[in-house]
């Protein structure tokens, strides 16, 4: 049996997408069991950049790729997706969909919109592709599933009772145009037609793959401090993207889960508004910017970066079991002179070494670091641990004992291709 977890440390963009797409060489399934397509996962083959928001980042290898249980899928942004792969000469016949994953509705969007357009102090940043939405209708039962849209009178009933209900919110508390229902439900008409073959009940298939010794991958969106319970509340994501989501995201018990892989970019980067302790405002945040290329794969918004905070690390680490680390994004740093790394917040006068759970905190703390020499070396093409410049190497260890977990891969590059492997994953 060999479960593996893939997620996020921080706040997202670690590159999740490019390790998953490593890993899946050798994967017999990938499965998304959270988020949708507020991530942007990206893939470099040989220079060619492929960027995925909802299908698996395996989906250019062979296993099959399944949206779960726990995802929720605008099924437009699905067909465009598949489009445009199969455009660029990719297969798309094992991608999958759960009959369970919840349905994003144009309503769902909307409502995503008009919150974020309020001047009223509310504002989180969303992606505004309708996640919170789509998620609070799953948690309050008026969700869609994609089974139902497999039996077109309980789709239309559905459909009908939500768009009535949405659209006195639109038009009384908003004060904007309702949404037409016929129209609606003409498009998704279309969309079914285009993607019922693909829904189906994922469960016994993940399970049997994981019973018979198979590889199966699990990929997490989003990332520890965006996750619903243990994030910056309220500066998160709708879903649960530790390695915890997956049992209820997949439909696998916690028993099946043999490894938690998490992938932790060398610096920080955060998207969207809330704390980030150790964020670096001015001159040197854009030139990491800049160097790393920090632009949101999804909105192309800039992402707010800093220095590596391992508070977080500590926390994503204890939270999701971490087994492995992979470090990405370390040839960022090279020639940036001395480097820091976050140990700890203090906050009104205490120390800090976990993550306190009043947000409102996290503005007032102060990052109390440790500094470190940096190298000057391009290691973009080297292919050993040995061949690092001892300072990077001396950065990297001091991560693994600050948080207590091996480093098993060192990402230098975007590139499939461009990765140190230190121990076997
Ligand atoms: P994800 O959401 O976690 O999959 O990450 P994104 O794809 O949103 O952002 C990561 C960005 O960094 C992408 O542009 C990747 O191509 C790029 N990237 C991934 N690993 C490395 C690396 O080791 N070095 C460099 N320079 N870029 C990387
Ligand atoms: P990947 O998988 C970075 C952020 C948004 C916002 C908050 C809530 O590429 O790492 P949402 O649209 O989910 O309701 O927005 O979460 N966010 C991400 N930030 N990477 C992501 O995904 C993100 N998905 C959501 O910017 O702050
Ligand atoms: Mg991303």
């Amino acid at each position: 049996m060999a479960g593996y977890v893939v997620v996020g440390t921080q706040w997202g963009d670690e590159g999740k997408g490019k390790i998953i797409d490593v890993l899946a060489d050798r994967a017999d399934y990938v499965v998304r069991f959270q988020g949708g397509n507020n991530a942007g996962h990206t893939v470099v083959v040989n220079g060619e950049k492929f960027i995925l928001k909802l299908l698996p980042s395996g989906v250019l290898h062979g296993g099959t790729c399944i949206i779960g249980p726990g995802v929720v899928v605008d099924p437009k942004v699905l067909l465009d997706e598949l489009a445009s792969l199969e455009t660029r000469g990719a297969k798309t016949d094992h991608v999958i969909i759960s009959d369970r994953s919840q349905v994003i509705m144009p309503y769902h969007v909307k409502l995503d919109e008009l919150r974020e357009a309020k001047e009223d102090g509310l504002k989180i940043g969303t992606t505004k592709k309708g996640i919170g939405p789509c998620y609070e209708d799953k948690i309050s039962r008026y969700g869609i599933r994609m089974a139902d849209l497999l039996d077109m009178a309980q789709f239309e009933e559905k459909l009908k009772r939500n768009v009535e209900m949405k659209n006195e919110i639109f038009t009384k508390i908003y004060g904007v145009e309702p949404l037409d229902y016929d129209k609606i439900l003409a498009d998704y008409k279309g969309y079914i037609e285009k993607i019922k073959h693909r829904i189906k009940d994922t469960i016994p298939m993940v399970n049997k793959a994981l019973d018979e010794n198979k590889l199966v991958l699990f990929e997490g969106a989003q990332a520890m401090m965006l996750d619903i319970n243990y994030g910056t509340y309220p500066y998160v994501t709708s879903s649960s993207p530790t390695t915890g989501g997956v049992t209820t995201g997949a439909g696998v018990s916690p028993r099946k889960i043999d490894k938690g892989i998490g992938v932790m970019k060398a610096y920080t980067t955060r998207v969207g508004e809330g704390p980030f302790v150790t964020e670096l405002l001015g001159e040197f945040g854009e030139k990491v910017r800049k160097i790393g290329g920090e632009y949101g794969a999804v909105t192309g918004r800039p992402r707010r970066c800093g220095w590596l905070d391992l508070v977080v690390g500590r926390y994503a680490t204890m939270i999701n079991g971490l087994t492995d680390i992979v470090i990405t994004k370390i040839d960022v740093l090279s020639g940036l002179g001395k480097l820091k790394i976050c140990t700890a917040y203090e906050i009104d006068g205490e120390i800090y070494e976990s993550m306190p759970a009043n947000t409102s905190l996290l503005y007032r703390a102060k990052p109390i670091y440790e500094e470190l020499d940096g190298w000057d070396e391009d290691i973009t093409k080297i292919e050993k641990y040995e061949d690092l410049p001892e300072n990077c190497k001396k950065y990297l260890k001091r991560i693994e004992e600050i948080v207590n977990c091996k480093i098993s891969v060192v990402s230098v590059g975007p590139d499939r291709s461009q990765n140190i492997h230190i121990h076997e994953i």
